[in-house]
């Protein structure tokens, strides 16, 4: 049992207008819009104006933003003369920290932090990331960038992007679900962070950088790269219980269970687990989707806890044939619509965070000098 209060747990840091998370009854909702009316109804790019904007796009609205997005995907100058040595040197989240950190300096707003150009630079953000990613990952393949497709939404041109090929249309409307799913999730350790280094007034590329920093540890945004290495290790559903208790008896974590604020089903894994199980049907190819399935059944078994947001995450980037080490990215590229929705939320009602603390060193004691030491 953590102490109280450790971790921040149960402490309100910021009031958000964005998202909420009812955690007993598994509910999470973005502007009021409960997600299980959002998966199965709304486009990712949707998602963006609603975040950005507290309300739906009308058509009009939502054309403008999908034309606005579709024109800012190229990286700017600097992050594009970086990738090739990027893809040569970084590893997959590292590369993402660097490129968005360096297209600060050659972004076409500069160093204009009103309300106008953070809201272009939030755009401009949301729709880079997947190129980034795409462009990272051809190149360390020594495969030609695909340029991006502007007839193509945020999913289907991520998928063309990284592949070369156009996704079918279910496989695009179950990545846009995912990017749906992984938009906005409340006062998260990423989402905290960058709202942190927000509020001292640093600028919102910064901000965004120290959000990657976050996302990119494995118990964050991480852990869904961690359940595939998990679900290949273990190869067959009938090991996956020795597996699981295995771990437990070690005292390990297993990646992609449990949550600071579900204690119940997260409503997200209930999407996840139904698209891994149609993939799985589609593909013909079950392994993964009932070596997850035992997982999880070990897990409720032997802990009483449920799989999170990451979990089922895991099989459905597999089926889709998205490499394991571009998960986290993956979920970056959603994320990335509510961080700049965070950012832009602190900036408009700024106070410094500045949390106290208790401390546990020594009572105050006398200087000793170096020569008596
Ligand atoms: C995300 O916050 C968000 O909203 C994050 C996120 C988002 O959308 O932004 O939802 C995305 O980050 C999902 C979480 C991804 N991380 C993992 O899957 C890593 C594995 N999970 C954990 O390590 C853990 O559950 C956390 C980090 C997610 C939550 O940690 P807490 O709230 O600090 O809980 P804890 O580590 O103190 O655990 C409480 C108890 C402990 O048992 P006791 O000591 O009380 O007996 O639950 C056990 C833990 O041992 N436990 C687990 C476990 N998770 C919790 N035991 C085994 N495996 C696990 N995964």
């Amino acid at each position: 049992m953590a102490a109280p209060g450790k971790g921040l747990e149960g402490v309100v840091a910021a009031e958000t207008a964005l998202s909420d998370i009812e955690g007993k009854k598994g509910i999470l909702s973005y502007v009021g819009y409960d997600i299980h009316d959002l998966a199965p109804n709304a486009v990712f790019e949707e998602v963006i104006y609603l975040l950005h904007h507290l309300e739906l796009p009308t058509p009009r609205q939502l054309d403008e933003i999908k034309d606005q997005i579709a024109r800012e995907r190229e990286p700017n100058e600097f992050a594009a003369q970086l990738m090739p040595y990027l893809a040569e040197k970084c590893a997959p989240m590292s590369m993402l920290r660097t490129a968005v950190s360096a297209s600060s300096a050659t972004d076409p707003d500069g160093w204009d932090t009103s309300e106008e150009a953070n809201y272009r630079k939030a755009i401009r953000l949301c729709a880079v990331l997947p190129t980034m990613v795409a462009q990272y990952d051809r190149l360390r393949r020594g495969e030609r960038i695909v340029p991006p497709d502007p007839t193509l939404s945020q999913a289907a041109n991520f998928l063309y992007m990284l592949k070369g090929d156009k996704a079918d249309d279910e496989s695009a409307r179950i990545f846009d679900t995912c990017l749906v799913l992984h938009a906005d999730h409340t006062m998260n350790a990423s989402t905290f962070a960058a709202r942190v280094c927000a509020a001292t007034l640093s600028d919102i590329h910064s901000a965004i950088t120290a959000a990657i920093a976050a996302l990119k540890g494995p118990l964050h945004g991480g852990a869904n790269e961690q359940v595939m290495r998990m679900i290949k290790e273990i190869e067959e559903p009938s090991r996956a219980r020795d597996y699981i208790v295995n771990r437990l008896n070690k005292k390990e974590k297993v990646m992609g269970f449990g949550h600071r604020v579900y204690k119940g089903e997260d409503p997200r894994a209930t999407h996840l687990r139904r698209m891994a199980k149609e993939l799985a049907e589609k593909t013909g190819d079950g392994r993964n989707y009932e070596i997850s399935q035992e997982i999880e059944k070990a897990m409720m078994d032997e802990k009483e806890i449920y799989p999170n947001v990451d979990f089922y995450a895991a099989s459905v980037y597999g089926y889709l044939r998205i490499p394991t080490d571009l998960f986290t990215p993956v979920f970056a590229c959603s994320r990335i619509s509510g961080w700049t929705a965070h950012v832009r939320e602190q900036y408009a009602d700024n106070r410094l965070i500045r949390p106290d603390h208790a401390y546990v060193g020594p009572a105050p004691r006398d200087w000793v000098p170096l020569s008596q030491r």
